[in-house]
């Protein structure tokens, strides 16, 4: 399936398929390939012939994580591969131990002999495919990479869905600001509407202030591509999920300038954007019984003689009104428009995703997606479904106490609160102030992997979307 949706010429579509996050088709000539444990290891090579725990012995295999060994037959050629999976301990400190080996493995086609020996294989095997990802839009492919059979019992079209997902995410954060402003974030999001029959509304520059967008338009009015809000939906019978993505294609933090160092990685602030189009291609592509709707604040945060100043006050489509103390706090902004149209629609959950806050990185740091809800039971589904997915969340606070904390003098809220104090936090609190449902639920994610990691490349990440899928059944009943 071709999962970029943005803005391809020809020669990049075919690179695509060529290069698509999926298992092996082939039916022979496959070597085999086993993954082993290292709390397994003694009592595996007691079981394979002679000459291959010789060999493994002969090597010191010790099954640590990212280790490979080829097998020589009597003629010198490989006749299967071993890696390491690590022990209890050293998984505990990562994930996807089987893409860390992939990597290392020659360019072959291998099928897994011992799946069943294999702790939380699903996640390994996605892993193996995400391991299969680059950014190649603007260099040469990646040299291929060791393909793998799927094994017989695991679903491997769903592994590859989520794997598409996962791709689509991380190829629309990668892509510069320059081919990723909000043309660009609407034509993927028209690409991916018009793949799975979705609908598409899209509100643009001064029809935002006719429909009551007031804060959309403020935020995005001094880019050259004029702000808008995207509205997909999808689905007509079961629960309604509506999803919000941060879609600030770039955040130069507006009249409020950000340095150069802090600017630098800011066209990742359409991050919650592209994590809610990863998430809506999953549920898609598995067709879930559910009423999906996509709200996409698409906007540049930029600087101009019109743009938004410190110390205006704008009325919001809610009827709130906010004083901006920063224009640097503008997700809170365009989101809370977005979450009062989605309110609108009675939907039985909301959830947002945004790129929202440092203070959410400072924090919990790149690897944890932090999430607000008032539900202790959405609570406990979402963080189970994340340890089984390998996508790890951790619950923050909807702090009451610190609502006093967004209320200036002279507005009904404060964009920026002055000390910074707890600012996920008060950020996460300024947004449930545009939703007067309680089935809300908040993601401040940070969208991109500082260090290289198995199957997470640097650059580029999907967080929480994997988990939020595996919950999505007990969120919603169905
Ligand atoms: N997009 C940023 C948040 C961000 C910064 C996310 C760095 C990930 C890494 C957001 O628009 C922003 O600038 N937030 C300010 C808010 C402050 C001015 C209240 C922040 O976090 O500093
Ligand atoms: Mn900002
Ligand atoms: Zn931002």
């Amino acid at each position: 399936m071709q999962s970029f949706a943005g803005r391809l010429n020809e020669s990049q579509q075919l690179k695509d398929e060529y290069m698509p996050l999926t298992f092996s088709k082939a039916t022979n000539g496959s070597l085999p390939l086993y993954a082993i444990q290292a709390e397994q290891l003694d009592n595996w090579i007691k079981a394979q012939p002679k000459e291959v725990s010789a060999w493994l012995k002969a090597n010191a295999f010790a099954a640590n994580i990212g280790e490979v060994i080829l097998v020589p037959n009597s003629k010198g050629m490989p006749q299967m591969a071993v890696v390491g999976l690590g022990t209890p301990a050293t998984r505990s400190r990562g994930r996807f131990e089987l893409a860390a080996a992939r990597a290392k493995l020659p360019a072959q086609t291998f099928h897994l002999e011992n799946a069943q020996d294999v702790d939380g294989l699903d996640v390994q095997l996605l892993g193996w495919l995400l391991a299969g990802y680059s950014f190649d839009r603007y260099r040469k492919p990646a040299t291929p990479m060791a393909d793998l059979i799927c094994p017989e019992t695991v679903d491997a079209t769903r592994l590859e869905t989520l794997a598409a997902g996962e791709k689509l995410t991380r190829d629309l954060i990668n892509t510069p600001a320059a081919d990723m402003g909000p043309d660009a974030l609407e034509a993927a999001t028209q690409s991916l509407a018009e793949m799975f029959g979705a609908s598409i509304h899209v509100t643009k520059g001064d029809d935002l202030l006719i429909d009551n967008f007031p804060m959309i338009h403020a935020v995005g009015r001094a880019a050259e591509q004029t702000p808008r809000l995207l509205d997909m939906r999808w689905g007509d019978t079961g629960p309604k999920l509506t999803l919000v993505g941060k879609g600030v294609c770039f955040d130069t933090g507006g009249l409020n300038l950000k340095p150069g160092g802090s600017m630098a990685l800011m066209k990742k602030d359409m991050g919650g954007a592209a994590t809610v189009l990863g998430l809506a291609q999953m549920v898609m592509s598995l067709k879930l019984p559910i009423q999906l709707r996509v709200l996409i604040p698409a906007v540049e945060n930029a600087v101009s003689g019109n743009a938004f100043r410190p110390g205006d006050i704008l009325t919001s489509r809610k009827g709130l009104t906010v004083e901006i103390n920063n224009t640097d706090a503008e997700g809170r902004l365009v989101l809370a428009d977005a979450l009062a149209l989605a309110e609108e629609d009675a939907p039985d959950q909301i959830i947002s995703m945004a790129t929202l806050t440092g203070a959410a990185r400072v924090a919990v740091g790149p690897d944890l997606a932090p999430f607000y809800t008032n539900s202790d039971t959405l609570a406990a589904a979402l963080t189970g479904a994340a340890d089984r997915v390998a996508d790890p969340v951790w619950r923050m606070p909807f702090w009451d106490p610190y609502e006093k904390m967004i209320e200036p003098g002279i507005a009904d809220l404060d964009n920026a609160p002055a000390g910074g104090f707890a600012g996920s936090i008060t950020a996460a609190l300024f947004l449930r102030r545009f939703v007067d449902m309680d089935a809300y639920t908040h993601f401040d994610i940070y969208g991109w992997n500082p260090t290289a990691a198995p199957a997470r490349p640097k650059g580029a990440v999907g967080m929480g979307a994997r988990a939020l899928l595996e919950a999505l059944p007990e969120v919603l009943e169905f």
